[in-house]
This record gives structure tokens, C-alpha cells and sequence, in this order.
């Protein structure tokens, strides 16, 4: 297991990155790949290990890809809708939560059983989200403990039935894989959202000529009889981002351009709280491509001031509260962040494992049912913490190591790749490069 030393920095990170691609997007793109009938291309794919898993599950199906990781291009060969194969394996989704959802909805499409497992994270992730709703198309759908965990299978037919469904959690992940077992429905299907959540799926298969309106809170979706390969080019990923967005906030001296970010709405919400901070940033050159929002953000440092971060805006900022928690910890005042209880069930307990790695720099930080209460500023002290396996809680951690004032160890590193396998080059390329990486 990797642990890695930070030494605090007291210059300013400086320069222009592009940002690293977006792992949302680039699921969701070999996905819609695969449902496609031809060759499609994608551009800006994040290479990313959940990324990967996706497209060893696509491959299980009988899908070909090829992988350009160089070019950061994948190009998906398949027949498309309908054409897709039963498995001769499981499909181990590993540490994915997206691939393991939202492939079980379009295993729903496939005549024969599909299996999905993961690694230890993902086994004890709630999935009875999704396999409660997919039986309403028809399929056989069923996992260990009464339908609770992987592993689950979905013994899927060439057509399903339509279907209507209110979400009862607002998850993008349960309203996509929904939407990708609609198109073998043989009519309409309605999907209603209790708050809205990122909607790249819906973007990226409107954009392939698929019939998707959203009419007051509800998702139709009338099936297609095929989809047309074609090419994409993906954005950057904001919730990768944020890290080096909040670095260059809190370093004095700073000025960052990142170029090349996505910015739609339903997941700017960090973009949005920065703003209510006190952040200084701009963003630049926004443009539409491919279906999806983008543009150049840049950065400056800026003091911060506390707020307070409320259930509505919570799916927006779904990944991003750990390394908001930091900038709260240096920002003025208290910040209270509430209606997040779904932290809970992601790849660790976040609000347990922030409050605890925030705590152990020496943060006030009251861990709630639904959320956090964080005392600022503080001066975050040295230490080891730990980042409970959960890419996102170690990123959060190293950032508030470089902005800390003593060396900070923080273990158990090698789940970054899950996410941003370059993130510590990137961090080089902006000038910070006091880290040092050690086998334990
Ligand atoms: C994701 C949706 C979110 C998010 C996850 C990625 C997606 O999960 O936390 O990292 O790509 O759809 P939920 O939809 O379960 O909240």
C-alpha cells in the first residue's frame, strides 16, 4: 500500500493545465458507444481504473474497443441495440459504482444473465436502488441479502416493458441506468427526479438523435430502433479539477488557468459555492460541444468566507463536499453542509472519513446525521490521516497537506488512480512538487 509525504508550499501554483477528462462523461460515451451500430470515436476518454472497468464490462457483451490511452481516444466497434451478448463471465465492476449501475440497466436489454461484482467497497454499496426499479421492466433482477449488494444478476430480455418510476434518492446513477433500460422498451417511459442530478446521459443521447425530453421534472423516453455511431470529443472533469481549483484558492500567489473544464450546471454546484465563498475565478470561452457545457476557468487566491450548503444544492455538488470541507476549514467563519446523508453509502463513509481526516489536522469539525459543521480558520497541523481507501477523501487530504504548516503523511494513496491517475504530475506541472510517494 502507497502512502505519500506532503511538504507544505508557500508559493503560489502557477501556469495552464488542461483538465484531466471527465470519468462521468467517458463512462457514459463507451456506454452510448456500444449502443450505437458502428464505429464510434471518442476524444478527451479518461483512462482512469473505473473507466477501465467500464470497458471490460462493454467487452463481456461482445463489444471491440480499442484503447489509444497516448490520445486519450477509445474507438468502440458494435452492432448496437439489441445486438449485445450474454456474458461468458462476471462482470467485475471493481471500485465502480457508475459502471456497476448503469451497465445493470442496459444488462436489462440483453437476452441471458449477466452477473455483476465489485471489489470490497462496491460489495457493501446499496443496490437495491437499482434493482428494485429495473424489475419493472420485466427482467429478472436479484442480489445478496434480499436484493441489498453486489454480487446481483439481471436476467435481461431483447425487449422490456415500458415503465414509470419516481426516484425516491436523487442519483444520476439510478436515473441513467433507468434510462439506458428504457431504450428497449416497447413504448414511452417516464422517469420522475426528485431534485435534478447531472444529466450527461440524457445530454449525450439527445445528441445522438434520441427522443429524451425532460417536461417538468420528468424524463420520457421513447426507444429508438437504433442509434448512429458517431464521433465525441469529451471535456475535462470539474469534480477532478476542483482539487487544483481549491489549491490554487488557498495558496497565496496563485494563478492557474485550467483549460478544457465541463461546466454543466447539474454539476457546477462547486463552481457555484466557490463563488459564494469568496472565490476569485472566472470562466472563460464557454462554448457548447458534443451535448455538453465547457470552458477555461481561471484562478486566483482569495480569503473565504463560511456558508451554509443545504439538501437542494447537495446532488450538484454530490462528489465535491470533501474538498469543499477544506475549503471551509480555511475559510472565515462556519460552514454547515446538511441533506448529504448519501456521502454515506459512496466509496467510504465520507463525512465520516472527512471529519475524521480534517480532525486529525486539528480542524473543529462536528460530524452530523446529514452532514458537517466547520469551524474556521484553522491552521491545519501535520500528522498521519488516512484516506480510508476513497480517491476522493485522499485528494481532499493532500490539498490541505500543501496548504498545511508541517509535513502531513497520508495513506493508503493508490485508490487516486480510480479517478485522476495523473494527479500528482499535474500537481508538478503547476509547480508543486514536494511530495514524495513510498511503498508501506
Ligand atoms: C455519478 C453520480 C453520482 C456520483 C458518482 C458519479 C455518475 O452518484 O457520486 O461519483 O456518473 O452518474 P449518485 O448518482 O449515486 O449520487
Amino acid at each position: 500500500m502507497k502512502e505519500v509525504l506532503i511538504r507544505p508550499f508557500y508559493r503560489g501554483v502557477r501556469g495552464e493545465i488542461r483538465a484531466p477528462r471527465d470519468k462521468s462523461l467517458s463512462h457514459r460515451g463507451a456506454m452510448v458507444g456500444a449502443l450505437s451500430q458502428g464505429v464510434t470515436v471518442i476524444d478527451g476518454f479518461s483512462f482512469c481504473a473505473d473507466c477501465l472497468s467500464t470497458l471490460s464490462g462493454l467487452e463481456s457483451w461482445g463489444v471491440e474497443i480499442i484503447r489509444e490511452e497516448e490520445k486519450e481516444r477509445i474507438t468502440v466497434k458494435s452492432e448496437g441495440l439489441g445486438k449485445l451478448r450474454e456474458p461468458e463471465d462476471v462482470i467485475n465492476a471493481g471500485n465502480s459504482g457508475t459502471t456497476m449501475r448503469l451497465l445493470a440497466g442496459i444488462a436489462t436489454g440483453i437476452e441471458g444473465l449477466t452477473i455483476f461484482t465489485g471489489d470490497e467497497s462496491l460489495r457493501q454499496r446499496p443496490m437495491k436502488r437499482v434493482i428494485e426499479p429495473l424489475r419493472l421492466t420485466g427482467a429478472e433482477v436479484g442480489g445478496r441479502k434480499r436484493d441489498s449488494f453486489p454480487p446481483f444478476f439481471v436476467r435481461g430480455r431483447d425487449r422490456v416493458k415500458a415503465f414509470s418510476y419516481h426516484l425516491p434518492v436523487p442519483s444520476a446513477q439510478v436515473k441513467s441506468a433507468l434510462i439506458f433500460a428504457a431504450l428497449r422498451g416497447e413504448g414511452t417511459s417516464f422517469i420522475k427526479e426528485p431534485l435534478p442530478s447531472r444529466d450527461h446521459t440524457e445530454n449525450l443521447l439527445r445528441y445522438l438523435g434520441v427522443n429524451i425530453e425532460k417536461k417538468g421534472g420528468v424524463i420520457e423516453i421513447e426507444p429508438p430502433s437504433s442509434i448512429s455511431a458517431s464521433y465525441l470529443s469529451l471535456p475535462g472533469d470539474l469534480s477532478s479539477a476542483s482539487f487544483l481549483i481549491a489549491l490554487a484558492t488557498l495558496l497565496p500567489q496563485s494563478h492557474l488557468l485550467i483549460r478544457d473544464v465541463g461546466i454543466n450546471p447539474t454539476r457546477a454546484g462547486f463552481l457555484a459555492c466557490l463563488r459564494e465563498m469568496g472565490g476569485n475565478f472566472e470562466i472563460i470561452g464557454e462554448r457548447e460541444e458534443f451535448g455538453e457545457w465547457r470552458g477555461d476557468i481561471e484562478v486566483r487566491f482569495s480569503h473565504l468566507r463560511g456558508i451554509e450548503i443545504g439538501r437542494n444544492l447537495i446532488p450538484l455538488v454530490i462528489d465535491e463536499i470533501p474538498i469543499i470541507s477544506v475549503l471551509a476549514a480555511q475559510a472565515e467563519g462556519t460552514t454547515v453542509i446538511s441533506g448529504a446523508e448519501e456521502l454515506r453509502v459512496k466509496e467510504t463513509d465520507r463525512l465520516k472519513a472527512i471529519a475524521q481526516g480534517l480532525r486529525g489536522l486539528g480542524v473543529e469539525i462536528e460530524e452530523r446525521d446529514d452532514g458537517l459543521l466547520i469551524q474556521g480558520p484553522a491552521v491545519f497541523q501535520g500528522g498521519k490521516v488516512n484516506s480510508y481507501g476513497d480517491h476522493r477523501i485522499a485528494m481532499s487530504l493532500v490539498i490541505a497537506g500543501i496548504v498545511g504548516k508541517k509535513d502531513l503523511v497520508v495513506e493508503d494513496i493508490d485508490c487516486i488512480k480510480i479517478s485522476y491517475p495523473d494527479f500528482f504530475s499535474d500537481l508538478e506541472k503547476i509547480g508543486y512538487g514536494e511530495w514524495e510517494i513510498k511503498e508501506r
